[in-house]
């Protein structure tokens, strides 16, 4: 047992990759669901004691669906070099960032022009992977990425466009990355900051980019680290908190700032614009972050808020949506950067980040909150509406379910309109996910 909160219980990594066919299914699966649902989580396969949760190899997990059958349940190792070389694969090829970038990738795993990638901040290349989750290569979307890619591109629903916010530790500046919808960088934009912020997520409107910029700072270690690579990302109070109104295809001279009460935010919700051309921005917010823990995410309950950012000067308002303790906020992102009413959230529960699952109607202030009991324990949800003309929250919501009782996973599907109800499928994968970071469902066509 360690003393590392984030390698005990179902956090503690597992070590061989599993291919599970013959799934039981309890209820039915819609056959209209044709895909894989694709997720990640670092799983380090040398565990050190101190190590930061943040840091685990990506492992990625894969169930794939068709015809109303579960046809597999696939887990692979992205093959970064400590991965290879401790298990003696050879090293994967493609470009890296840096010549010292292990091509580790622990973070999301997407869908882009027909390719599929895991994904990470701050220092490493997207890695594609092949269909049944094999490394391929790792990419720079065929040359043009000039730095870092992030692991939440928010996809434009009218274009399919990605954007992203880059950083490096080693970087005075942010990066605004924009890849089409075939997996080419069209624009590329450096934005100044005044310290080396770490930048999870970022959000997008008709009309902005929005960048944050708050107080987890990096402090290089002293003495090593001339190009900023050694060190860490730890809570710098006096650094302060805001967001920026980048215009999507304006230049940094072009931001405007909002300052907020300080704090840190991993992920928004979603973000559009009001009638009356203000920026409505749904996080969750952390009131702090790295300030005593260092080893990951833990100082203090994150709450649902609202923020109402004024272009016209930076004016801000902040409200409460929900206190309940949460993470993991996903939407119908058919809707994203649009008016929306709906989103979907993870609930932390008694044994910390993961628990239930939440469903907010931005609308009423109504949240549901589906509760199985301690042992059942939801990772990040899923929204996948039940065809491209459904209406928002038409649609089904998929998470990877740990069972503490039986030290397993499930998949389980929930119509989102039966938020509280018996699930239509419950999938047992027969061994353990270890809860972990992001994932999508990536359907076949
Ligand atoms: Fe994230």
């Amino acid at each position: 047992m360690s003393d590392n909160p984030f390698l005990s219980g179902n956090f503690g990594p597992i070590e061989t990759e599993s291919t599970v066919t013959g799934l039981k299914v309890q209820g039915e699966i819609p056959r209209d669901l044709a895909g894989r649902l694709l997720r990640i989580g670092p799983n380090p396969v040398a565990p050190g004691e101190n190590d930061h949760w943040f840091a685990g190899n990506g492992l990625v997990h894969g169930l794939r669906l068709r015809d109303g059958e579960a046809e597999w349940y696939r887990s692979r190792f992205v093959r970064d070099d400590s991965v290879c070389d401790f298990k003696g694969w050879p090293h994967t090829a493609g470009p890296r960032f840096r010549e010292d970038s292990s091509g580790l990738a622990n973070t999301n795993v997407i869908g882009v022009g027909g390719k599929t990638y895991a994904i990470v901040e701050g220092g490493g290349f997207p890695v594609e992977i092949d269909y049944e989750l094999e490394t391929v290569r790792s990419s720079n979307f065929g040359g043009g990425l000039s730095g870092p890619f992030s692991a939440h591109p928010k996809r434009d629903p009218d274009t399919g466009e990605l954007h992203a916010a880059g950083y490096f530790s080693g970087w005075d500046h942010l990066q605004h990355v924009v890849v089409s919808a075939g997996g080419k960088v069209l624009r590329t934009l450096d934005i100044p900051v005044p310290g080396r912020p770490m930048v999870h997520d970022c959000a997008i409107t008709e009309n902005y980019f929005i960048v944050f910029d708050f107080p987890v700072v990096f402090r290089p270690v002293e003495g090593g680290a001339e190009e900023g690579t050694l060190g860490q990302y730890i809570w710098h109070e006096e650094y302060g908190s805001r967001v920026g109104l980048l215009p999507r295809t304006g230049s940094a001279d072009e931001i405007v700032w909002c300052e907020v009460e300080n704090c840190f935010v991993f992920h928004p919700l979603n973000a559009y614009e009001d009638a009356d051309g203000r920026v409505v921005l749904d996080v969750v917010r952390h009131p702090k972050m790295f300030a005593s823990n260092s080893n990951g995410p833990g100082e203090g309950p994150p709450t649902l808020d609202r923020w109402l950012l004024d272009p016209k000067g930076g004016a801000v308002k902040e409200d409460r949506i929900s206190d309940r303790p949460q993470e993991f906020p996903r939407h119908d992102e058919r809707l994203v950067g649009k008016p929306y009413r709906y989103g979907y959230c993870g609930a932390s529960g008694e044994s910390g980040l993961f628990g239930g699952l939440l469903k907010h109607d931005l609308r009423t202030g109504e949240t549901l909150h589906r509760d199985d009991g301690p042992s059942k324990q939801y990772q990040e949800p899923v929204f996948v509406p039940c065809s491209e003309e459904a209406d928002e929250d038409d649609g089904w919501v998929m998470s990877y379910r740990h069972d503490a009782e039986r030290n397993k996973a499930e998949v389980v599907i929930l119509h989102a309109q039966d938020f509280l109800g018996t699930p239509l499928a419950t999938i047992d994968l027969t061994v353990r996910v270890p809860f972990g970071f992001h994932g999508n469902w990536v359907p076949d066509s």
